[in-house]
C-alpha cells in the first residue's frame, strides 16, 4: 500500500550576522525607507567566514533529527535544496550525509531556485509512496551574500543566508503531505540568473571584472508573473488535496517580497492574519524561506496538530509550485521511542516507523 509522508521533524539556522537596512546603506546607494517600502525586508543574516551552505543546512538538520527523534544513521535520503552550493559538484547533500553522520543515507541537490524546497518536498513524498525509503531529510539553504552585488542595489537589498530542514517520514496515517503541483518556464530564465561560473559561461577573468558570477534580477518582470503563478498553484494544489482555501489554518509562501504575499493572498481572498511572514527579519533566502518559516511557525504554536497548510513558492528558471499538508507535529509529551521498539511497532504513534536497525 502507498504510504503518506508526514513531517515529524523540523529545524533552522539563521547565521548571527544581522544586517539592518541601515547597515547596508552605509555602503549601498539605498535608504530603510526605500527597501521597508518595497520589499517590506528590514534586516537579513549574512553568513560570517567560514559559514557556508553545508554547515548551515547540518545545523539545521541537526535540529530536525532531534525533533523527530530519528538518529543519522536511520536517515535513508538526504536532499538539499539550493542555487548556491558549497560547489558546483559534489551536491551539498552529500556533504551534509558526511558531516551528520548518516552512513547509510543517499544524497543529491535539488536546485529550482527559489522553488527548490517544495520541489524537494515533491520528490520526497514520491520517494516515500513509491515504497523506495521510510524517510528523507528535506533542507532548503542558501549563502546568497556570496553570490550578490552590492554595486546593484536593485537585488542585493533583497537577500539573505540561512537554512532549514524538515524530517518527512513514511505513515500509515490518512493524511500528511496531500499534493505537492509544480511548474516551470524556461523561456524567462535570463530574468533572474547567474550567468557565468558554470559549463556555459565558464568563470574567466572577464566574466569576474564584468560581474557574471552574481545574481541579475529584471525585478518588476519577476514581480508580475510571481503573484499570479503563485496564486494559480495554490489553487491547483488545493483543487488535488480535494480541499478549498476556508480549509486552510496557515498559509506559508516563499518570503520575497512582503508586497507580493501580499498580492497572492489578495488574489485567493485569503486573509493576511493566516499568512505566515517573516520576510523583516531575513529577507529573501530562496530555497531556505519556507523550511525556515515552517519551523518559526511550528516554535510559535502556530501549527497544530491536524492544521491544514499550504506552501506556495517561486523563483529563477522560472519555477513555481505548491503544497497542501496536514501537520502532524512533534512527538509531544511521549519519551523517544528506541529504534527497536519503532521496528516491533510497539510505539503507539500514528506514524509507523519500521526502519532498519
Ligand atoms: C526589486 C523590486 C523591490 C523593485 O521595486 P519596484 O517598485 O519595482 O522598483 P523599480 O525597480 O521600479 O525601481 C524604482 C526606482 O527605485 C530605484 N531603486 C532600485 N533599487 C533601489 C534601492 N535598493 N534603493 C533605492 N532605490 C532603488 C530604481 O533605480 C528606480 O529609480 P528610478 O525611477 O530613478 O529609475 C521589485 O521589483 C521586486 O520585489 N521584484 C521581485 C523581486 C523578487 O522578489 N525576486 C525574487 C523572486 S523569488
Amino acid at each position: 500500500m502507498a504510504k503518506n509522508a508526514v513531517i515529524t521533524g523540523w529545524g533552522f539556522y539563521a547565521p548571527s550576522r544581522v544586517v539592518t537596512n541601515f547597515d547596508l546603506a552605509k555602503f549601498v546607494d539605498t535608504t530603510d525607507e526605500w527597501i521597508s517600502s518595497r520589499t517590506g525586508i528590514k534586516e537579513r543574516r549574512f553568513a560570517s567566514d567560514g559559514e557556508n551552505t553545508s554547515s548551515m543546512s547540518v545545523r539545521a538538520a541537526r535540529m530536525a533529527l532531534d525533533r523527530a527523534k530519528l538518529r543519522p544513521q536511520d536517515v535513508q535520503m538526504v536532499i538539499v535544496g539550493t542555487c548556491s552550493p558549497d560547489y558546483l559538484f559534489p551536491a551539498t547533500a552529500c556533504i551534509v550525509q558526511s558531516e551528520i553522520g548518516a552512513t547509510r543515507a543517499g544524497a543529491f541537490d535539488v536546485e529550482a531556485a527559489c522553488t527548490s524546497f517544495v520541489t524537494a518536498l515533491g520528490v520526497a513524498k514520491g520517494l516515500i509512496s513509491a515504497g523506495t525509503v521510510q524517510n528523507v531529510l528535506v533542507i532548503g539553504a542558501e549563502t546568497l551574500s556570496r553570490l550578490l552585488n552590492f554595486k546593484d542595489r536593485t537585488t542585493c537589498v533583497l537577500f539573505g543566508d540561512g537554512a532549514g530542514a524538515v524530517v518527512v517520514e513514511a505513515s500509515n496515517a490518512s493524511v500528511g503531505v496531500e499534493s505537492v503541483v509544480l511548474h516551470s518556464e524556461g523561456s524567462k530564465g535570463d530574468l533572474l540568473m547567474v550567468k557565468a561560473g558554470a559549463s556555459r559561461v565558464p568563470a574567466t577573468k572577464e566574466t569576474v571584472e564584468q560581474g557574471q558570477h552574481f545574481i541579475t534580477m529584471q525585478g518588476g518582470e519577476v514581480f508580475k508573473l510571481a503573484v499570479k503563478s503563485m496564486a494559480d498553484a495554490a489553487e491547483e494544489a488545493l483543487r488535488e488535496a480535494g480541499l478549498g482555501l476556508d480549509d486552510i489554518a496557515i498559509m506559508i509562501p516563499h518570503q520575497a517580497n512582503l508586497r507580493i504575499i501580499d498580492g497572492v493572498a489578495k488574489r485567493l481572498h485569503f486573509p493576511m492574519e493566516k499568512v505566515f511572514v517573516n520576510i523583516q527579519r531575513y529577507g529573501n533566502t530562496s530555497a531556505a524561506s519556507i523550511p525556515i518559516a515552517i519551523a518559526e511557525a511550528a516554535h510559535q504554536g502556530r501549527l497544530r496538530r491536524g492544521d491544514k497548510v499550504l506552501l506556495v513558492a517561486f523563483g529563477g528558471g522560472f519555477t513555481w509550485g505548491a503544497s497542501v499538508l496536514e501537520w502532524f507535529g512533534a512527538h509531544d509529551g511521549m519519551r523517544p521511542p528506541s529504534v527497536l521498539e519503532r521496528a516491533r511497532g510497539t510505539f503507539e504513534d500514528v506514524v509507523d516507523r519500521v526502519r532498519p536497525i
